[in-house]
């Protein structure tokens, strides 16, 4: 026998893993050497810990002891653009001069598979059907330029806004194609920066690795908070360090309202002099799938929504508001002496969550099976697991209906964040913004549309209005094109000019 094949089996023998060769000699060479890779590249006895850490954490949490655990979030570290709307604009002005002397960062999470929305290609080259077809990463790159822009006319000096974008083995090469061949989208490719997070296998209730057929390993992300490794392992935290970076703004890929390095959330958080700071939204129903910023023990944590209760979720206030109501957007700031700290101090105590989930695999005879219901898990961690190390931590209200319109799911009828949910949301909100700079809207027979628009044929359909970030970031400086102007639906501005399209495209 092949020496090497008989060290790994010992290992695997040692890890009680020996299954995933039972059917090598049933391969062709080429399916024999990269199953060894595969294998030779693994750690089990880590694996086999993280399984029974992961197992014991699940167990725990499903007792009800979580519950009896968790405080709401205390409004001494809550700023909000509602109640506080007399700073924000202090913030911003802190936020953008931060930009102007390239501290700021942005960091996109973007590895997941995007499964509920059922695209086999990565989330952010969805094309939601807006006038313009921009997808979610051209508009992402767009509000970035535009914000580099607006930092460099307030400050009199070129800057740049580094994108670290993280990807995983099953997203990597598209979304590398995908930025090469839009050119990057205008930015600078040097400024654009692709890394990779780890994977981890599946695994039964009983800790045994999954083979999905007869020579691979059933194999996912490792969840968005694999983050914190890959930012060592990939030599990104060096990146940051070797250019300065002192603030960095880590979101998730599938928010179409998202405000990218938004200046007022970073200055928000500067000014507090905050290690950690999470952006949210109130979460008003208690069944909506967000995670909740709370304490958990004393500890800042988002306890999510596959972890809470239903009992727990529609608890109130004395106010009428569910008392956990710091609906988790996944826009979070971390500074960079805590993200150091994080990589390279805390992130092995960080634990993975279960998801069970309904896994194919190769039974003992080498028959693939689709179970009908689940039969294992995946194990994850979670970005916002790091807010627990945080030694100020700070949370950050902004309204829904200006900066959260997550796309998770596939068109349905009255379906929820959905391609439909996402593209009206945009349209609504540049709609506002025309509104507030002094345009208005006239409809086919001339008659100015009223602002909320009535509902038509049983369907609320929003003014077909897009805007695009090259002009504007956050509805500024649209006056000059808009005040005092009439629009007919479709009307579409971009840095060519103000563009009513005569016929609809959506
Ligand atoms: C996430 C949040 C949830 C929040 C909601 C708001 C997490 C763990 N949960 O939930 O608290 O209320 O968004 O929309 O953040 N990703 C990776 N690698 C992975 C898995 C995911 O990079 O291994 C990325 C995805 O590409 C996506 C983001 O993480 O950009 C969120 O992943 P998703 O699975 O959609 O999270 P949700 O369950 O919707």
């Amino acid at each position: 026998m092949d020496p090497n094949i008989s060290t790994l089996r010992q290992k695997l023998a040692d890890a009680s893993q020996s299954h995933l060769l039972q059917f090598y000699s049933q391969l062709n060479p080429e399916e024999q050497a990269e199953l060894i890779d595969d294998l030779e590249r693994m750690d089990f006895q880590e694996i086999n810990g993280f399984f029974k850490n992961a197992m014991e954490a699940s167990n725990n949490s499903k007792q009800g002891k979580l519950d009896n655990r968790m405080e709401p979030v205390p409004r001494e570290v809550l700023g909000s653009v509602t109640r506080d709307g007399d700073c924000v604009k202090d913030w911003e002005m802190t936020g953008l001069r931060c930009i102007s002397q390239n501290k700021v960062a942005v960091l996109l999470l973007a590895g997941g598979q995007g499964t509920r929305l059922g695209v086999s290609y990565p989330k952010g080259m969805y094309d939601v059907r807006l006038p313009s077809h921009k997808t979610l990463f051209q508009i992402q790159a767009e509000r970035i330029s535009k914000l580099q822009q607006l930092a460099e006319q307030k400050h009199k000096t070129k800057c740049c806004i580094p994108w670290y974008i993280m990807t995983s083995g099953r997203t990597m090469e598209s979304t590398k194609d995908f930025f090469s061949k839009h050119n990057f989208f205008g930015l600078d490719k040097n400024n654009t920066i692709f890394f990779q997070q780890g994977m981890l296998p599946a695994m039964d209730y009983s800790g045994k690795i999954i083979l999905e057929s007869k020579g691979r390993l059933s194999m996912a992300p490792d969840g968005n908070g694999g983050l914190y490794r890959a930012l060592g392992n990939e030599g990104i935290l060096d990146d940051m360090e070797r250019r300065g970076i002192e603030s960095i703004h880590v979101y998730c890929v599938d928010n179409i309202l998202v405000k990218v390095a938004d200046p007022a959330f970073v200055g928000f958080c500067v000014q507090k002099g905050a290690d950690c700071g999470a952006k949210v939204v109130e979460k008003t129903n208690p069944t909506e799938a967000v995670g909740v910023v709370c304490k958990v023990d004393g500890r800042y944590q988002v306890v999510e929504y596959s972890e809470i209760t239903m009992e727990t979720a529609q608890k109130r206030s004395s106010d009428g508001r569910l008392m956990f109501n710091a609906g988790n957007v996944a826009n979070h700031f971390f500074s960079f002496s805590f993200l150091r700290d994080i990589v390279k101090k805390y992130e092995p105590q960080l634990q993975h969550h279960v998801a069970q989930k309904k896994i194919q695999y190769v039974d003992a005879q080498g028959q693939l099976i689709k179970p009908e219901k689940p039969n294992g898990i995946k194990m994850e961690k979670f970005v916002f697991d790091i807010f627990q190390f945080a030694k100020t931590f700070v949370v950050y209200e902004v309204l829904r209906e200006d900066e959260f319109s997550p796309l998770k799911n596939a068109d349905t009828q009255d379906g929820k964040d959905t391609p439909t949910t996402a593209r009206h949301a945009l349209m609504s909100l540049h709609h506002r913004w025309v509104l507030n700079a002094g345009g208005h809207f006239i409809d086919e027979n001339g008659r100015r549309v009223p602002a909320i628009p009535s509902l038509k044929d049983g369907t609320d359909l929003p003014i077909k209005c897009e805007i695009s970030p090259l002009v504007s970031y956050g509805g500024e400086g649209l006056e000059e094109l808009v005040k005092d102007r009439e629009f007919q639906p479709t009307l579409m501005i971009d840095e060519h000019g103000v563009h009513q399209l005569v016929k609809n495209g959506v």
